[in-house]
């Protein structure tokens, strides 16, 4: 007997190659031990449902997808940025003012005043707000402390967040975010610092499942990009980097080199940058609430990438800076409004392309037998309506692990 049984369900499994969504209708999905099962037509169930599982749910027509992956979050932090916002909207830009000592520094001061245990009470609001919308596992970077303690305290912090809720968190190490003010001048020994002593530190204590930099003229070049991801690869760590946000600095092509999972942002990529992903597999994170928050005009090349075959995962970046968004469905909306990425390519970047781009793919992204059961069970009529409503929930339940952990099934 398994776990559970889902019927009358109608499954976007996400599956690519076949038709649309990798639609199923008339489908079951069967869950035991936390894991999918079955996935397929109710007509090809091998007996009859309360022979096959303890508890049989029919979902009367609802949708299922695989569970919400936001694949690009900076949600662990102190403070807020909304005085930034004001001045932001009154002329000054987001490089002026980094430049000037706040933008991300803003958030370093504000990050290391806060112990984990506030960093964990502010982070958990927002976890929320993307669980109640599907979302079963979160990616979230480090950056905000960018000494080696506090770097290792926002990691912790990170991780405690999958003990206190039902989500799966995957942690990327981003100690190159920005220089801190205690290196003004000195790049290249900052770089020195998160080489030689806060990756292995962070590494050590088992935090990161992954390293990120900011490759920006803002913050650090490509060879002092090099030098992170030589040391990452060393430490037996996969790479992925915030790359052409601001400017073509070629950071998508060297981070390709390095088999890059992702490379994230991209509104500048050249045709090298993308034909190089394309040859890596490393997947193009669009995220559109910073292109929206920052007022940018650069629309990611969306066409370029698919032509070449660039898999795109679409994300909130949720940050106090330039995305301060904790709804992945306005991030599906905006990127197909914003960036023209259709629907169905907006689910498979918040889905399939997004588990890719955490190195998850084998377990998670897609409905399919032996994949965990992370599932979101929506009350819509066609998969398009997830990225067509502006501030609407159709959550009717998320399942992860084969739990049932969001939506009013959980009620
Ligand atoms: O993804 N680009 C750099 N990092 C973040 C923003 C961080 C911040 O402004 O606090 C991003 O946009
Ligand atoms: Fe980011």
């Amino acid at each position: 007997m398994w776990d559970s049984l889902l019927i009358g369900a109608r499954l976007a499994t996400m599956k690519s190659g076949g038709v649309p969504y990798g639609a199923i209708e008339d489908a079951a999905l069967g869950i035991d031990d936390g894991r999918i099962v079955f996935c397929g037509a109710a007509d090809d169930l091998p007996g009859a449902p309360q022979d096959l599982a303890r508890k049989v749910h029919d979902t009367e027509g609802r949708w299922i997808t695989p569970g919400l992956v936001d694949c690009h979050t900076h949600l662990v932090y102190g403070g807020d940025r909304a005085a930034e916002f004001e001045m932001r909207l009154e002329g000054a830009t987001y490089a002026e003012l980094l430049k000037a000592g706040g933008g991300i520094l803003s958030t370093v001061r504000d990050t290391r005043a806060a112990d984990l245990d506030l960093l964990v009470a502010r982070a958990l609001p927002r976890v929320d707000a993307l669980r109640a919308e599907g979302v079963t596992t979160i990616e979230v970077k480090s950056g905000y402390g960018l000494d080696i303690e506090s770097e290792c305290i926002m990691l912790r912090a990170a991780r405690r967040l999958g003990e206190q809720r039902p989500v799966t968190i995957a942690t990327t190490f981003l100690g190159a975010h920005a220089l801190p003010p205690e290196f003004d001048g000195r790049a290249d020994a900052y770089i020195d610092l998160v080489c030689d002593q806060s990756m292995p530190a962070v590494v050590a204590e088992g935090l990161a499942d992954a390293v990120d930099a900011f490759c920006e003229n803002i913050a650090f070049d490509l060879d002092q990009t090099d030098r992170v991801f030589r040391r990452a690869a060393e430490l037996g760590l996969p790479v992925k980097l915030h790359a052409e946000q601001l400017s073509d600095m070629g950071g998508a092509a060297l981070a390709a080199r390095h088999g890059a999972l992702s490379c994230d942002h991209l509104e500048f990529l050249s045709d090298e940058g993308a034909a190089a992903m394309a040859t890596s597999g490393s997947v193009a994170v669009m995220l559109p609430g910073a292109f929206y928050f920052l007022r940018d005009t650069n629309v990611p090349p969306i066409d370029l990438m698919r032509r070449a075959g660039v898999p795109m995962a679409v994300s909130t970046d949720c940050n106090p800076g330039s995305s301060p968004a904790t709804s992945l469905l306005l991030m599906m909306n905006m990127a197909a409004t914003l960036f023209r990425m259709t629907p169905e390519e907006a689910l498979a970047g918040t889905t399939r392309e997004a588990a890719r781009a955490l190195g998850m793919a084998d377990r998670r992204g897609t409905l399919e037998v032996g994949k965990a059961a992370d599932l979101a069970i929506w009350d819509i009529e066609r998969p398009a309506e997830l990225s067509y409503r502006i501030g609407f929930n159709p959550l009717h339940g998320a399942i992860r692990a084969g739990e049932v952990v969001a939506g009013s099934m959980a009620r």
